[in-house]
């Protein structure tokens, strides 16, 4: 069993990571924001391909997953939790953001092309709202996860950081 994630992997990790940060930094509504709209919309649309990307990589690559050493039951089931909640926000996030954009707007632009929005949504006013909520639930639980991380890093002192690394050459 390796004890690193595969390339792959790794790349989609920590390229999704750049990806929330930006699209998280450039959060407004994308009809009046012009570039900022523009990038906002383009990466929640990224990081939702780079979601299924995800998926069909951890099929591929199930066998040579690092089984990273727990220290107890509690934390192997916080551990799932966790990163269920991850993967179901890099789904649900950006679907909700795009019905969002269909109640401010029925013509969007994106490089230039059209992007499709769901007219029929028009009357419920939340959605935006619950975008908005449901993207600072995930940047928590993001916040989480990295901090665990760096505490089994610097604290812990195990692989678990390291797993996530690409390994240097000696
Ligand atoms: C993981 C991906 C995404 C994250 C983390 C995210 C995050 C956010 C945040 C934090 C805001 C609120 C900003 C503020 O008002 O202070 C926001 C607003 C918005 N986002 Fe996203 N977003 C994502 C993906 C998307 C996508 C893919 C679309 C459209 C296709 C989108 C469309 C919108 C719209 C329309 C608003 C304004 C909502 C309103 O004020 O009614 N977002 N986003
Ligand atoms: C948007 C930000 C992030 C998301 C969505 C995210 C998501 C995930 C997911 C879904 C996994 C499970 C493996 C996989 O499917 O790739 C994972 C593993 C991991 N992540 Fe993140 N992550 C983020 C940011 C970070 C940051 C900032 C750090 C470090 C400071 C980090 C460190 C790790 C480590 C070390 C693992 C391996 C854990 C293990 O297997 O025990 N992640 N991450």
């Amino acid at each position: 069993m390796k004890n690193t994630y595969p390339k792959p992997m790794i790349i989609i990790h920590w390229l999704t990571f750049f990806l929330v940060a930006t699209v998280y930094l450039t959060g407004g509504n994308p009809t009046t924001t012009g570039l900022l709209g523009q990038i906002h919309v383009i990466g929640g649309i990224s990081i939702f391909i780079l979601f299924f990307i995800r998926l069909s990589f951890i099929f591929i690559y199930n066998k040579s997953i690092p089984k990273n050493e727990t220290i107890n039951q509690y934390q192997k089931k916080i551990f799932k939790m966790v990163r269920f909640t991850l993967y179901l926000s890099l789904c649900i996030v950006p679907i909700v953001g795009w019905l969002a954009l269909s109640i401010l707007t029925d013509n969007f632009k994106v490089l230039f092309l059209n992007l499709p929005l769901l007219s029929s949504v028009r009357d419920i006013q939340y959605i935006g709202e619950l975008h908005e909520f449901l993207a600072n639930t995930f940047i928590t639980i993001v916040g989480l996860h990295a901090s665990a991380a760096l505490i089994h890093h610097f604290i812990f002192k195990d692989n678990v950081l390291k797993s996530m690394l690409f390994k240097r050459n000696k």
